[in-house]
């Protein structure tokens, strides 16, 4: 084992410490101070045989650098590659966090089971029994996938060098630790070290690694903020518990876009990708109910056509509720003002509860007209056409506005088979061959005049 010079620094002014204590005495600010590696002496842990030679780098002129498209690695699963922006780039490090049991090691399991290059899946949270039993229910059909139960980053390197895998998957960087730090698994200052471990051996091999991050109760990955400085790609896996969908999104992505998302419906084999989000979020009732209405939303850059309900009764104690679920409780008021105010509906001693079906919660401004739609189709108790979706928003003056990408929206109403969408009459729309029927309008009073005649 190399001797290892660890020392003691506060995260906020960079003062050095020769041990541990709960204020800094430079800037008296609590709790910062971290144990690092000062210095120790660099032991390759691992073979690694793209980096045969040291290289050293030298500053080249920006025109004569050659750019070669680095092939990615298809990782088998269509909305994993989408986030990623077409699959792993090899060398990187992906961070994947999201709460407890949402599905992360159950995800890259099934990515690793079905990946056709050699892989390790290293556990410090599961026994082999345990992971090959989650195995035979996802995919029990032969693979590549090698599986380490192990938390000490050196052993985890001895292995590597052993197997040479093509493919890292670490369960989760909050159990590993390096044995070049004291402090437990789990403390920033391992989560650190063992992470710079990692990206040293990804960048120097050219193997592309995913690690597994918890999150904490903030909703914020476990550990120094750092950490997701540190990684190329971060991931997040996200979704209510309850439901069955799992969003997954980019945070952050220093190989692609971070505006696309991937959707899996969790079922009793593991995660199926849902490549037509809008089908399973609208309900397939024919009747027709009041108080329900479709809006055509963005979610990062796919289309997704979701059902809003409403529920507008009389108010039976003094002060109405108004409740949410899936969208912002004081815009639900803004429009509930405006309705009253510019349409001359009154909702104010009325309770308003408000869904979005599917469990999933949108901050798009466009679902506003589908919102004012199903409120005003509770209160009248007439219902809204089902061929007939949304896409505008409503301002303070009741004016109904464009939104962006309103194009992207009309092609998805048309491509679900809806008949007509309604959009705001300043909406720039360049192409003209849409079969679908445009309603444009440019007030509340149109809707209320469109809906109720
Ligand atoms: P898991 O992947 O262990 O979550 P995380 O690693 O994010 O903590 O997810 C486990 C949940 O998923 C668990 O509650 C059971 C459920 N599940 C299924 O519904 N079907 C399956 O095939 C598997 C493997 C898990
Ligand atoms: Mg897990």
């Amino acid at each position: 084992m190399a001797k290892v010079k660890t020392s003691y620094y506060c995260q906020s002014c960079g003062a050095q410490h020769s041990k541990w204590q709960g204020q800094c005495s430079s800037c008296r600010q609590w709790n910062t101070i971290v144990e690092e590696v000062v210095q120790k002496k660099e032991e390759k842990q691992w073979a690694s045989s793209r980096s045969k030679e040291e290289r050293i780098a030298k500053p080249v002129n920006i025109s004569q650098i050659t750019f070669s498209q680095e092939p990615r690695l298809d990782t088998k699963d269509g909305e994993l590659n989408r986030v990623l922006g077409g699959g792993l780039v090899p060398g990187s490090l992906t961070l994947l966090g999201g709460e407890p049991g949402i599905g992360k090691s159950t995800l890259l399991l099934q990515i690793s089971l079905q990946l056709p290059y050699k892989t390790l899946y290293v556990s410090g949270e599961e026994s082999l029994q345990q992971i090959k039993m989650r195995a035979e229910r996802i995919n029990p059909a032969p693979s590549n996938c090698f599986i380490l139960t192990e938390t000490k980053t050196q052993s985890i390197f001895q292995q590597i060098s052993r197997l040479e895998p093509e493919v890292v998957i670490i369960d989760s960087i909050q159990t590993l630790h390096s044995d070049y730090i004291e402090s437990s698994p789990g403390s920033i200052s391992q989560i650190r070290e063992t992470t710079a471990e990692l990206i040293k051996y990804a960048k120097d091999s050219g193997v592309p690694v995913l690690l597994i991050g918890h999150i904490n109760k903030e909703g914020n990955i476990a550990g120094p903020k750092v950490l997701e400085h540190m990684v190329d790609t971060v991931l997040q896996f996200e979704g209510d518990r309850n439901f069955v969908f799992r969003i997954l999104r980019a945070h952050k992505n220093r190989f692609g876009s971070t505006n696309e998302l991937g959707i899996y419906e969790m079922q009793g084999e593991g995660l199926r990708q849902v490549s037509n989000p809008s089908e399973i979020l609208i309900s397939k009732n024919d009747e027709e109910l009041s108080g329900t209405s479709i809006a055509a939303t963005l979610e990062g850059m796919r289309p997704l056509m979701i059902e809003i309900q409403a529920l507008v009764s009389t108010a039976v104690y003094g002060t109405p509720q108004r409740s949410t679920t899936g969208y912002n409780a004081k815009r639900l008021n803004m429009l509930l003002a405006v309705l009253e105010k510019r349409a001359g509906f009154k909702l104010a001693a009325k309770d308003v509860f408000l869904n979005i079906t599917g469990g999933i919660t949108v901050d798009d401004p466009a679902i506003d007209l589908a919102v004012v739609a199903a409120i005003l189709s509770s209160n009248e108790d007439i219902s809204v056409d089902r061929s007939i979706c949304f896409a505008a928003e409503v301002g303070l003056a009741g004016e109904i506005r464009s939104v962006p990408r309103i194009e992207q929206r009309i092609s998805e109403a048309e491509k679900l088979g809806f008949s007509h969408i309604v959009v705001s009459k300043n909406a720039k729309i360049s192409k003209g061959s849409f079969s679908i029927n445009i309603q444009r309008m440019g007030r509340i009073e149109d809707l209320v005049e469109f809906l109720f005649g």
